[in-house]
């Protein structure tokens, strides 16, 4: 299966493991939940990250930066990569709302420096 084709809430993820995710330069950071993506996580560690279209992958508006632990992070979602084509995205960004975490990761904005 194209793991493009996946939604980040299908995808496979921590269960009984300890994810931190830093909001990096913010000094922010929390512990992902089982199938949360990089938003979820946000919100609750009180770092804002831009959202207008309810989590949909249409806005862009939640683009992050990945610092560290890329790989730690769900497969671009087919609505994902739409919408970075679009806008035009450089390697390393991501939209929050359609990466899942499943490992330690480190996120920035162009917004919190
Ligand atoms: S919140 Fe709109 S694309 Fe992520």
């Amino acid at each position: 299966m194209d793991q493009t084709t996946k939604s980040p809430k299908s995808f496979l993820v921590h269960e009984n493991v300890t994810v931190r995710v830093t909001f990096t330069p913010l000094a922010k950071s929390a512990d992902a939940k089982a199938n949360e993506t990089v938003l979820d996580v946000a919100r609750r560690a009180g770092a804002p990250i831009g959202n207008s279209c309810g989590a949909t992958g249409i806005c862009a508006r939640c683009r992050v930066r990945i610092v560290d632990g890329a790989e730690q992070l769900s497969p671009m979602t087919s609505i994902e990569l739409r919408t970075l084509t679009r806008i035009g995205f450089d390697d390393g960004e991501r939209l929050a709302c359609q990466a899942a975490v499943f490992g330690d990761c480190e996120i920035t904005t162009s917004y919190w420096g």
